[in-house]
């Protein structure tokens, strides 16, 4: 079907009281790349400031001096602009209605409660030495806690450091490490989907890592009441800590350039990087984009289903919609427990308008047939949203008719870790939906399509995505490495963002985001470095040599194929894959366990020695008559023993 055939166009009865209609965004859309200081300098004032700004953007993209800066004379607070402002006009609504993994647990946390619970947190914090600019690691559940400890932390000036509760205990040392981190914050246990996780041993195990002894605390959490370790001296409770303190706490006064926060994310070489977001323009861009995309009117019910852990979290659980005065919906558990109707029993419990989730749990619904959603009526729903990866016209189509009754429009959001915001993405009453495509950009953002040599490419056309200017939401650095920020970023193509994803764009000029251009392969929307997986692999000793790969996943959208050449002696046994399959979980965390893991005997490699990634993904995709050239390989035999022994599947 041509993309012209299957358009979705703006509903009335969601443009008539839209924030935007074709022609506003329009206006809008050019005022911010035309006169982006007049544009910003109007939307800054949708955040409360100590000191408003005067000077608006100062960016350049020039890889000898990458410097972002907005309303860098600005003066702020987070904490009091999600929270405080608020306390008036909404102090008795509902901020954050938690929903426990039991159908049976949950709780209504208002405006009133939010400010005394983070007054509360923060004055604990700075009992326990915790100051502006110190960095604090979050490992926890998906409970109140979570929200509030970012918030903590964003009233006194500390910087959070959000590490996803799925993470092993070593990638949370690493990030403690790297991060200079003085305190933890966890849970004894999380609960997702009846089963318990042990957050805490997690953290006991990663505190015995090299370079960990700068974490001086553990503040926990009760969650479960589930046997733990205790190490007096080190380990607090939070209760003990917390309760005792007054609910007033002034907030500091940032500058609109000081860090909010970090959060670490993978990339196609070397370790985990830490993207330092800062706090003015971060805030202004979270709550715009949250307000514009989401269509988000006032006392709305508002869900997304991401965790805390990922950007997802930070922007559209916490930042966003609590800038905005929004009722934020938490959910502790998965989308299948305790029966695949858990999503749309959810949506009817607390009355959900805006759902926003990703194609993986879609298409995991999805498997289970229609049925799935009859448990429940989704009648309040009137605006769905998308993110993390693809999302394939089967799973919009289903997300459409089934979830959303053939009523509420999609917002398919492209974004990253980097952008700290949505940067393409329909707006509800504004844009004409094509099932797949993330359609137009964001105000103030300016995509392009590079061919590999960096030449733009124009009109309907299929390229690299690299953005030509800077937007206020953008990553600043990466923490403690400008020099790889940089590298990563600003180098493969100079004066302008490389995003890492390859796209089309049409002839309506909407963009279609096809996946990534490098060694990042995104497994149900989580995003991990093949380098990473191979490192740990080859930290075995019976491994020589490791290559992974994404493939298509039904869905996953990719899956983890590895390909694994073990030293001379070593039998190739089913055992041993196991045994490397427990190695990777153990080593990343649960999300990076292999699907398919391939002996290789040989890997393709070219005469200098680089492998071949291309045609190890050809073959884990079972598209092996297209394979390319492979004159250029070292031992092109290499090639048919891998074909003839690939895994079927
Ligand atoms: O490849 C793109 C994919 O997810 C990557 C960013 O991952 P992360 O930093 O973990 O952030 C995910 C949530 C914002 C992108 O480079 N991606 C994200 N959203 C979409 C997407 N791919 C296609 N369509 C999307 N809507």
């Amino acid at each position: 079907m041509s993309d012209q055939q299957n358009v979705y166009p703006v509903r009335d009865d969601i443009a008539a009281k839209a924030w935007a209609d074709k022609a506003t965004y329009q206006a809008m859309y050019q005022q911010s790349v035309n006169e982006p200081d007049t544009f910003w300098a109007e939307q800054a004032k949708r955040i409360d400031w100590v000191k408003a700004p005067s000077k608006i953007k100062h960016t350049s993209f020039d890889p000898h001096n990458v410097d972002i800066r907005w309303f860098e004379d600005g003066t702020l607070n987070a904490s009091t602009n999600c929270i405080d402002r608020h306390l008036e006009q909404r102090g008795d609504q509902t901020a954050i209605i938690w929903e426990g993994d039991d159908p049976n647990d949950s709780a209504h946390i208002t405006y009133r409660d939010l400010h005394e619970r983070t007054c509360k947190l923060a004055n604990a914090l700075k009992e326990l030495g915790i100051g502006k600019g110190d960095v604090v690691t979050l490992y926890m559940p998906m409970i109140p806690e979570a929200a509030v400890a970012m918030l903590a932390c964003a009233r006194i000036g500390a910087v959070h450091s959000v590490v996803f509760g799925g993470f092993s205990p070593d990638a949370l040392a690493q990030r403690v490490v790297g991060a200079n981190s003085k305190l933890v914050i966890t849970a004894d246990e999380s609960v997702r989907g009846g089963k318990h996780v042990p957050l805490k041993d997690n953290v006991d195990a990663a505190l015995t890592r090299d370079g960990t002894e700068i974490c001086k605390n553990v503040l926990v959490v009760k969650r479960t009441g589930g046997e733990i370790e205790w190490n007096d001296g080190r380990d607090v409770w939070y209760a003990d800590v917390v309760d005792k303190q007054s609910a007033d706490c002034p907030a500091e006064e940032m500058n609109a350039e000081d860090p909010l926060f970090i959060l670490y994310t993978s990339g196609s070489t070397g370790a985990p990087k830490g993207l330092k977001h800062t706090t003015g323009g971060y805030m202004v861009y979270a709550s715009l984009t949250h307000q514009y995309v989401f269509d988000y009117q006032d006392g709305e019910i508002y869900w997304c289903t991401a965790d805390v852990g990922w950007v997802t979290g930070h922007s559209y659980i916490v930042y966003g919609p609590l800038a905005n005065g929004g009722t934020t919906l938490m959910f502790e558990g998965v989308p299948s427990y305790p029966t695949h109707g858990r999503m749309g029993d959810i949506v009817d419990k607390h009355k959900v308008n805006i759902l926003y989730t990703a194609p993986t749990a879609i298409r995991a619904l999805m498997a289970h047939g229609d049925s799935v959603m009859d448990s429940s009526q989704r009648d309040t729903l009137r605006i769905l949203g998308s993110v993390g990866e693809p999302i394939n016209p089967e799973a919009w189509d289903w997300f459409y008719r089934v979830i959303g009754n053939s009523k509420c429009p999609i917002v398919d959001t492209w974004w990253q870790t980097e952008t700290g915001g949505i940067m393409i993405a329909p707006l509800p009453g504004a844009t004409d939906l094509k099932p797949g495509s993330a359609t137009l950009p964001f105000f103030g953002v300016q995509p392009a399509l590079f061919d590999s040599e960096g030449n733009t490419l124009e009109g309907a056309v299929e390229g690299n995505l690299v953005l030509t200017d800077s937007w206020p939401g953008q990553a600043r650095s990466i923490w403690g490495d400008h020099e790889r920020f940089t590298q990563t970023y600003f180098s493969t193509y100079k004066g302008v963002y490389f995003t890492g994803d390859g796209c089309r764009r049409d002839e309506d000029g909407y963009y279609w985001i096809t996946g990534r251009v490098d060694d990042v392969i995104n497994v149900s929307g989580h995003r991990m470095g093949t380098a990473e997986i191979e490192s740990s692999l080859v930290a075995h000793d019976a491994v020589a040599e490791a290559a992974v790969v994404g493939f298509p996943h039904d869905i996953k959208g990719q899956g983890i194929y590895i390909y694994v050449t073990l030293n001379g002696d070593v039998e190739p046994t089913d055992e041993l894959k196991k045994e490397l399959t427990q190695w990777v979980r153990k080593d990343i965390g649960p999300i990076a366990s292999p699907d398919v893991i391939q002996w290789a005997p040989g890997l393709p490699k070219t005469r200098s020695g680089k492998i071949m990634r291309r045609i190890l993904r050809k073959i884990a995709a079972n598209e092996c008559d297209g394979l390319g050239d492979t004159s250029t390989l070292a031992d092109p035999g290499v090639v048919d023993e891998l074909i003839e022994n690939r895994a079927v599947r």
